[in-house]
């Protein structure tokens, strides 16, 4: 089979992942507990195989349930519980149980065909992950044959098809840009050994196999151009649980000076969990430890610490990409550049706000009233972009409606920063005062800080007391080629780009060329 799952007559077909690397063969499971047992001996294994077979196992036991066209929900609901939590890490699973629950109303059929849809959209997502990921990598290391290194095993077994992190690296071998492949046996149940080796064979892509405590030893000794790996949840402040020796690689490639790069589709993102602290991690067997295939290599009854999983926060991460692209920080990050902007003077008292998209509908900004230098993660709240109204808990900034402009006019948005920094504001100040509404720059350097050539016209806008005037004036005023930042008279001023890191960028480059304005200009 092409694919690691299938549904075939009411049975889930799986590719034995136990059975690799000397035996290709299948497993064909017939009632939920025969998948529950595949999901935690690992036979059907990585977070978006778990997740499609988990989807499948309440559709196997929706129409098991089913008697004379009445499907009895409550027995399919206590299995589905089971079956979410056969592996504890993974937010896939309980996200693909609970998205084929929502259909279980409309019978087994509808379930079916949910899980169906599942199946055939992992795939799909995996590849654009994995284009957006390999786009990323030659963006970040230079369009040229890369070495890489990945751990555990992220490719076509551990999804549907194709893979996350393996799967780039099967998207940049595609484009003749992959020199080597290091990987980790992955201790304690050799998921690179067995699986990955087995996967780059199939690929046809150079490849030496490490022990696990080689890598972070490669990455010091320059063998590596960048860090490839898989993710089983990422949080809403960015931290990512991964297979167990990801956090150290991590903080090796940082101390190196090497991207990391999180490959993993969006049903692995858990905007629900505020922190890596939150994530529930799967302790394992012992045994698994003191022993290597059947063969004890510790004194017997040996005590083991067997985490399956650790956590990488996100200050290590370089990025997480996902099929919609590179995944945009959210309340910690907006925090931290909150409490950045705040120490540099350029959000004093509770004033300044800043935002990242969360989708096309949604954004995340900071909450009104807080002082942005005791700001945490929680003091963010999520609003809709179409009228500015909170969605869930918390009351966001007053200025909420003038992101909202931005993200409406600017689809590639992905974060809007607003502060007053001295110089930008007395910029601003004086052109109201003058009765300017366009503040010109040319032919200085930091022109190119907001990733434009020589020359910049701000727009200044006008500081109504009713801030949504404000942004209604943004809306009708700027098109799609307007540049990333503004001026509001006597006020401020707002910078975008599709980052939260790009945006408070432009804000400093914006900052220095009022400066640089007043100091030759005034
Ligand atoms: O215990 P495993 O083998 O299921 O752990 C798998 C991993 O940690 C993978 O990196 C992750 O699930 C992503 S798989 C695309």
């Amino acid at each position: 089979m092409t694919r690691s799952l299938a549904w075939d007559e009411s049975t889930i077909v799986a590719v034995d992942q136990c059975a690799l690397p000397h035996n290709y063969r299948e497993l064909r499971l017939r009632t939920v507990d025969e998948v529950i047992d595949a999901i935690k001996r690992l036979a059907i294994r990585g977070a978006p195989a778990i997740g499609v077979a988990g989807a499948l196992a309440v559709a196997l036991s929706a129409e098991q349930h089913t008697s004379d066209g009445v499907c009895d929900e409550t027995a399919v609901r206590a299995d589905a519980r089971r079956i979410a939590e056969a592996r504890p890490t993974a937010v896939n699973l309980s996200w693909a149980v609970d998205r084929v629950l929502q259909h279980l109303p409309q019978g087994a059929a509808a379930v079916l065909a949910e899980a169906q849809r599942i199946l055939s959209e992992d795939e799909e997502r995996n590849r654009a992950a994995a284009d957006h990921a390999a786009e990323l990598v030659l963006r970040l290391c230079g369009d040229r044959p890369l070495r890489l290194l990945t751990h555990c095993n992220t490719g076509r077994l551990a999804t549907v098809a194709w893979g996350t992190a393996l799967g780039t690296i099967r998207a940049l071998h595609e484009r003749g840009r992959v020199e080597e492949v290091l990987f980790g046996e992955t201790r304690p149940l050799l998921q690179g050994a067995r699986l990955t080796a087995w996967e780059l064979a199939e690929i046809g892509v150079d490849h030496r196999m490490l022990v696990d405590s080689a890598g972070p030893a490669a990455l010091a000794a320059g063998m590596v151009d960048a860090v490839l790996v898989g993710a089983d949840r990422v949080c809403a402040n960015g931290d990512v649980a991964n297979k167990i020796g990801t956090y150290s690689l991590a903080l090796a490639a940082k101390a190196a000076g090497v991207p990391f790069i999180v490959v993993a589709p969006v049903s692995t993102l858990d905007p629900a969990l505020l922190s890596g602290a939150d994530i529930v991690i799967e302790q394992r067997a012992a045994t698994e430890v003191t022993t290597l295939g059947d063969t004890l290599v510790a004194p017997r009854g040996t005590p083991a610490y067997n985490p399956a999983f650790d956590v990488t926060p996100a200050h290590l991460v370089t990025a997480v990409v996902t099929e919609d692209g590179i995944h945009q920080p959210s309340g910690h990050n907006l925090a931290e550049t909150a409490g950045q902007l705040y120490a540099r003077g350029w959000m004093e008292g509770t004033a300044g706000n800043v935002s990242v998209r969360v989708d096309a509908d949604t954004a995340l900004i900071t909450a009104s009233g807080v002082s942005k230098g005791a700001m945490t993660s929680q003091d963010v709240v999520r609003v809709r972009i179409t009228d500015s109204t909170p969605v869930g808990p918390g009351r966001p900034s007053a200025e909420t409606s003038i992101h909202n402009a931005i993200y409406a006019t600017f689809p590639d948005a992905g974060a809007v920063v607003h502060a007053h920094p001295p110089y930008a504001t007395a910029v601003a100040a004086l052109a109201a005062r003058d009765g300017t509404d366009v503040v010109e720059f040319a032919g200085l350097e930091i022109i190119k800080g907001l990733g434009l050539a020589d020359a910049v016209s701000v727009p200044v806008f006008e500081n109504h007391a009713d801030v949504p005037r404000i942004a209604a004036d943004v809306a009708a005023r700027l098109t799609a080629d307007a540049p990333p930042v503004l001026l509001i008279g006597s006020h401020g001023a707002t910078t975008w780009g599709p980052t939260l890191e790009s945006a408070r960028n432009r804000m400093e480059s914006l900052e220095t060329l009022c400066r640089l304005r007043l100091l030759i200009d005034r």
